[in-house]
């Protein structure tokens, strides 16, 4: 920590942000494989949220790593770092009377408690992106996992490095089982449930 830094308080905090936008603000926290429908599904929540003139922004793992993030690679440590950031950016999106969609694998469940952590509890929602390797492998999306096949690709998460799944996530979708838009309804309908959007 740096020295010789003060917290400034300024005069318009979340709450009035949150009186003024007409609803909540939470981080809605998607972790899952590779392939697994985090981005999608939090792209199909994020469309339904403008429509209903809910404010709403999506931090991906593959494009926040093209700029804030980039240099990071996936060693537990860099991982750790990548999520780390993004808790803090969601953060401020939550501050600012926002909901921060955020897809990224985060894989391990101790960085994941870490950004719970930094928010009150009920604004980090932890949905789950359930979807079998095989799945995700079939999908194969940006031909990743075909690359891990053929040995060109190392540490890649649920092959050779681990995925730690949530204990008690607010929400499970098994995105092999159900389609994107129903996924997308059944975020939203938890969010009315909650009473942070109407
Ligand atoms: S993490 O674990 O949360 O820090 O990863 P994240 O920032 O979400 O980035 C995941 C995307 O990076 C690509 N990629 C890899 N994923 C997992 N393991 C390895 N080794 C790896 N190398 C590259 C991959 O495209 C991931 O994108 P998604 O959207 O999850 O498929």
């Amino acid at each position: 920590m740096s020295s010789n830094i003060t917290w400034h308080q300024l005069s318009v905090n979340k709450e009035e942000r949150r009186r003024r936008n007409g609803h909540g603000s939470a981080v809605l926290w998607f972790t899952g494989l590779s392939g697994s429908g985090k981005s999608t599904v939090a792209n199909a929540v994020q469309r339904r949220l403008l429509d209903r003139e809910v404010q709403a922004y999506v931090l991906d793992g593959d494009n926040i790593r093209h700029g804030l993030n980039q240099g990071l690679g996936f060693s537990p440590e860099d991982r750790r770092e990548n999520i780390r950031r993004i808790g803090e950016v969601a953060k401020l999106f939550v501050d600012s009377g926002q909901f921060a969609l955020t897809a990224f694998i985060s894989p391990y469940r101790e960085d994941r408690e870490r950004v719970r952590a930094l928010l009150d509890p009920d604004e980090f929602i932890e949905i789950f992106i359930d979807c079998p390797l095989d799945t995700c492998e079939q999908r194969d999306p940006k031909g990743l996992y075909a690359k891990v096949r053929r040995g060109e690709i190392t540490g890649f998460t649920g092959v050779d490095a681990p995925y730690e799944a949530p204990l008690a996530p607010a929400l499970t979708i098994q995105t092999d089982r159900c389609e994107v838009e129903e996924a997308a309804e059944r975020v939203i309908r938890y969010l009315c449930e909650q009473e942070l959007i109407r």
